[in-house]
């Protein structure tokens, strides 16, 4: 069965198609959406993707009429990279991609961002289709944020670039490593953390099948995942204000992503510690208890960190934060809870306050061990 979810953008609206087995159906999807198979057309992935999946969707492609040309690039993070962008503009040149063409993005967040920022640039702007094949890309995937990094900083060069639509097949999933599929549902958790508590308690509740794969209980994630996501972006697509929100737990997890140098602490990781740090500082700021409590547990039912590594020096995780354009004058700007299901802007935190929670959650990584 396919779902379906409508990103509402006027003319930028585009579907978001989830469901098992789906990329069989790639050729009449695209064509159902307006790309012809007139142009040729760039698919790239990575070598991880690309060793489970890249040969299918290809030949789907071929089947259909599309002239497919392919660029593979290494798996990880430093692929973002303005050095793998140039190569994709030479491949795109050399394969006669025109304004006509698309781009087809078969992978995980690297792959998306990559692809997505090399369709916004590669003549002033192609169009560009995700193939989304990993649970955190059902973030990443939806809302057109796209970037490589800069030495200096993570997702600098980038754009807004909508993907023409979403082609979520669960089935790629299966092969995923568990501790990607782990980091994954850290950013599920998260879109029922901000917006949709009877989903928290969903999770809960499923979180063994979810972790082992059960494909219709993935697809009902990723679809009310996304969802939330959908709804956020049709209401702010370019972070003027609300859509800030989707930040939560991620200005703890960025710095401890950085501090543990990129590719350690993966990214769902370093958010799941942060999402706990958030709801700690709500504590402190009156909000109910049970709100860590509820926090902290589903993060750990889901076998994520709840608690910072005790090698990771505090004022290198102060300094990282303090990087981070939401500081001014010793206040800064966090994303909190209010509820379950609930959060808001805070604008008025201070350096101490939040020293002491990253404290905290250190001393208990120490009692962790
Ligand atoms: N644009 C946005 O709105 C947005 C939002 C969140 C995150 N991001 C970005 O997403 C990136 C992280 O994405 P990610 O976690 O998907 O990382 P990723 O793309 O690096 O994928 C994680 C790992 O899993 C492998 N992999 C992917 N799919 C697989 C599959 N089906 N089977 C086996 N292996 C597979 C990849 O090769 C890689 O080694 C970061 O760069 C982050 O900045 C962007
Ligand atoms: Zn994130």
């Amino acid at each position: 069965m396919m779902k379906e979810l409508t990103v509402d953008l006027g003319s930028r609206s585009y579907p978001i198609y989830i469901g098992e087995g789906i990329v069989l159906k790639i050729a009449s999807l695209l064509e159902k959406n307006g790309i012809k198979p007139t142009s040729p057309l760039l698919l790239i992935t990575d070598d991880h993707v690309a060793a489970f999946h890249l040969n299918t969707v290809k030949e789907k492609l071929e089947q259909g009429g599309y002239q497919v040309n392919v660029h593979i690039v290494p798996a990880g993070e430093s692929t973002k990279s303005l050095a793998s962008l140039e190569q994709i503009i030479r491949v795109a040149l050399e394969a006669g991609l025109d304004r006509n063409s698309v781009i087809v993005a078969l992978g995980g967040g690297v792959v998306g961002d990559l692809a997505g920022f090399a369709a916004a640039s590669y003549m002033r702007g192609i169009r560009f289709v995700q193939l989304p094949t990993t649970i955190l890309a059902h973030d990443s995937s939806v809302g057109g944020k796209v970037a490589v990094n800069h030495p200096l900083a993570k997702n600098v060069i980038g754009a807004f670039h909508q993907p023409e639509l979403v082609l979520y097949d669960t089935e790629l999933l299966l092969t995923l490593p568990p501790r990607e599929v782990r980091s994954g549902y850290a950013e599920v958790i998260k879109h029922g953390l901000i917006r949709d508590a009877d989903f928290v308690s969903w999770l809960n509740e499923h979180a063994d099948e979810l972790l082992a794969l059960d494909l219709d209980l993935l697809g009902h994630a990723l679809y009310t995942g996304c969802k939330v996501k959908v709804a956020v972006v049709s209401q702010d697509e370019r972070e003027t204000g609300l859509r800030a929100i989707l930040n939560l737990g991620h200005t703890i997890g960025h710095a401890l992503e950085a501090v543990a140098g990129y590719g350690v602490i993966l990214h769902g990781e370093g958010i799941a510690i942060g999402m706990v740090g958030a709801a700690r500082l709500a504590v402190q700021l009156g909000r109910p208890e049970r709100i860590h409590t509820i926090t902290k547990q589903i993060f750990q039912r889901f076998q994520l960190p709840v608690v910072i590594p005790a090698q990771l020096d505090t004022d290198a995780i102060m300094a990282a934060m303090m990087h981070d354009k939401k500081f001014k004058e010793g206040r800064m700007t966090f994303v909190l809870p209010v509820d379950i299901g609930e959060v808001d802007i805070y604008e008025e935190l201070t350096t101490e306050q939040v020293r002491a929670v990253v404290s905290e959650l250190k001393q208990e990584g120490l009692l962790c061990g």
